[in-house]
């Protein structure tokens, strides 16, 4: 089995389903923050608990409501709420401690807590504030005062998301430019290399896109594709340059270059999920590949994928014992190969995508 199994991405032998189901995008995305946002009220005062009921709904804001912190603890478990509006006396279990119990859970702790208090209470409310409380109105309120709060608070948490997304943005882009550098700096050293990850990379992300993959998966294969070969950064110059036949101690020495991929891969947490790609793409469903000797189904489904496009461009390209062969000629072997060294039904899927 896999020593890799946690990023396995593709359980699915389908070919008709065969999208690889990447990790999605980066940055989330940011829906308009009033949209069905549930607020919790917590007061004891069955009265205040109906009027906050009626004024916030008639705003479009969904309520629940609990008579004390035990019950508001009991909603907890089965709704998350977007804001708590919470009463600071009351039976079983008050403002205070309900308070102190969600800041310091980190199921709860994101969601605002805003106190309803009265103005003498200013020591309460100190303390509730350090405890994690996001604001408090001062009783008695009208529903235009607790507006001004609401929106306040949610424009506040809105501009906390946005500024999350716009560095997890700039996060990826970095990425990719580091990605881009990698990929230089190995094609600098072999010529052969050059050009060869992104040819691999286009025809990975054609089959990802002609086997129904979303956007970001499409993303996800280019950049696989293009770092596929990372390894051979590794690999000693006068291997991976040699223009004749390997000896067998230099063959042993380049089938290094899935591993040492995947150790530079493994340091790069968003993209952990190509991992397969780079570490599997050698293997051969008749078990004869390397680094492990993956037999069939068990190779990840995007290195099967990976290994077709490597194959094709392999073959294709010119190299300086020989010439790269025709298209046709390089379908005939790769057809040969399917079953032994390559998966059937990717095979299938790169002549459908190469007649389409
Ligand atoms: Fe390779």
């Amino acid at each position: 089995m896999s020593i890799y199994s946690f990023t396995d991405l593709d359980k699915n032998e389908k070919i008709t389903n065969l999208a690889p189901t990447w990790k999605e995008p980066l940055v989330r995305s940011i829906d308009h923050p009033k949209k069905e946002t549930k607020i919790l009220v917590v007061d004891d005062s069955i009265s205040v608990r109906l009027a906050l009921q009626d004024g916030l709904e008639k705003l479009g804001y969904q309520v629940l409501t609990a008579e004390n912190g035990k019950k508001a603890i009991e909603i907890l478990k089965d709704t998350l709420p977007d804001l708590i509006l919470s009463d600071v006396y009351m039976p079983e279990m008050d403002g205070l401690e309900l308070c102190a119990t969600l800041h310091g859970n980190p199921l709860f702790s994101h969601i605002p807590f805003v106190v309803m208090s009265t103005e003498n209470d200013a020591g309460n409310m100190r303390q509730m504030m350090t405890h994690g409380a996001a604001a408090f109105i001062i009783k008695p309120f009208n529903i235009e005062q607790l507006t001004m709060t609401l929106n306040k608070i949610f424009s506040y948490e809105f501009m906390l998301l946005l500024k999350e997304n716009e560095r997890l943005d700039g996060e990826h882009k970095l990425l990719l430019a580091g990605i881009t550098s990698l990929v230089k700096a190995l094609e600098a050293r072999d010529q052969y290399t050059r050009g060869h990850s992104e040819r691999v990379s286009r025809i990975l992300a054609g089959l990802v896109e002609y086997s129904g993959g979303s956007e970001p998966t499409i993303e996800r294969a280019l950049i696989a594709g293009r770092l596929h070969d990372i390894g051979k950064i590794g690999i000693r110059d006068n291997v991976l340059l040699k223009p004749d036949k390997l000896s067998d101690d230099e063959f042993e020495h380049i089938q290094q270059h899935p591993s040492i991929g995947a150790s530079i891969i493994k340091t790069i947490p968003s993209i952990l999920d190509i991992l397969p790609v780079v570490y599997s793409h050698h293997e051969r469903m008749d078990g004869r590949g390397y680094p492990q000797g993956l037999i069939g189904q068990s190779i990840p489904l995007t290195a099967r994928m990976t290994s077709v496009a490597d194959t094709y461009d392999a073959l294709t390209s010119d190299r300086p014992y020989r010439k790269g062969m025709e298209h046709g000629k390089a379908i005939d072997v790769i057809g040969k190969a399917s079953g032994s060294q390559l998966c059937p039904d990717t095979v299938r899927l790169f002549f459908e995508w190469c007649s389409c």
